[in-house]
């Protein structure tokens, strides 16, 4: 396994044991819902974006126990714009991580309330003083994941896009709507992720701007590897049903321009995150690593 490999298998194993621990069920019927919500956060999944919340902030000395609760937080809001994306509405999928989606697992109903119950539970996190003592820094994340995931310029309004996309006519299919919409849907809370990283470390305004464009380099990258993997990609490894981008209509950097040069776009841009490191020296080499796996992952 590469060293990259281990470092993201050790803190998912680590994560993923304090996250169950937010998972109680209640008492009576109401509980299928957390049920629903437990099942689609707790099956798999790489924790890419709690992964990079711990990392930047550990750039500022934050130990794990004081990332987890906003790595955890930002989790929920990625898991329910997974259920979300999945039902058939959406993108009308019944493979997510490698096993049944929501709406297929429990029903089309309780997906839609497990989502809803997945986003404001992420507030409920954040907002309690155990997140960080100060409400200031509190209010500051909320408000930074409300707007990474809402409607203006958020994952909410990529999502929008995403479907106006699939219905748009070939001249609007240009590169300019692509970017837009990868950098909304994916590219906003991995942003998030770094941003709050450097919140919770208290980072200058240089090093704050540094991850920032960190962050928007590898999100493009990221989504554009998952177009990849949903164009060629091996269907054991990535456990979503593959090739939908093309079969729905979606505008992608490989429905537009083809696998190669979106192979050539990504590397480009994990180049350019990279570089963006350097203020950080030799504390950044996870990152950098981190931003290499990203394109070439396998799932
Ligand atoms: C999949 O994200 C959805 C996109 C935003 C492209 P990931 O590939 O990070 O999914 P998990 O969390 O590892 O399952
Ligand atoms: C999903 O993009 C982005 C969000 C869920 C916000 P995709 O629709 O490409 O993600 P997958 O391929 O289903 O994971
Ligand atoms: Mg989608
Ligand atoms: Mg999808
Ligand atoms: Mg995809």
């Amino acid at each position: 396994m590469s060293e990259i490999k281990q470092i993201l298998s050790n803190y998912s194993q680590k994560f993923n044991a304090e996250l169950v621990t937010l998972f109680a069920l209640p008492q009576g019927h109401e509980k299928r819902v957390m049920e629903a919500m437990a099942y689609s956060i707790m099956n798999g999944g790489k924790r890419l974006r709690a992964f990079l919340v711990y990392e930047t902030a550990k750039l500022f000395g934050v130990p794990f126990e004081k990332s987890f609760r906003t790595s955890a937080a930002l989790e929920m809001v990625h898991a329910y714009s997974l259920i979300h994306d999945d039902l058939p509405a959406m993108d009308d999928d019944t493979l997510r991580r490698g096993k049944p989606t929501c709406h297929i697992q429990f029903d089309e109903a309780t997906a839609i309330i497990a989502g809803d119950g997945l986003l404001t539970y992420a507030f409920e996190i954040l907002s309690d003083t155990q997140t960080h003592p100060e409400a200031n820094v509190r209010c500051k994340l909320i408000q930074m994941i409300a707007n990474a995931g809402g409607a203006y310029n958020g994952m909410v309004a990529g999502q929008m896009l995403d479907l106006h996309a699939e219905k748009c006519d070939r001249q609007e299919k240009n590169e300019a709507l692509i970017k837009h919409i990868e950098e909304m849907k994916t590219g906003r809370l991995l942003k998030f992720a770094c941003e709050a990283g450097a919140v919770l470390g208290n980072a200058s305004s240089d090093e704050f701007k540094a991850l920032g464009k960190y962050a928007r380099a590898i999100g493009m990258a990221f989504q554009i590897a998952d177009d990849i993997l949903d164009m060629e990609g091996d269907p054991s490894l990535v456990g979503k049903t593959l090739k939908k981008d093309i079969d729905q209509g979606k505008i992608t950097f490989v429905t537009l321009y083809g696998v190669e040069k979106a192979k050539k776009v990504a590397q480009e841009l994990t180049d350019t995150a990279i570089q963006e490191l350097s203020i950080f020296g030799e504390k950044a080499n996870t990152l950098k690593l981190l931003a290499q796996f990203i394109i070439d992952r396998n799932h």
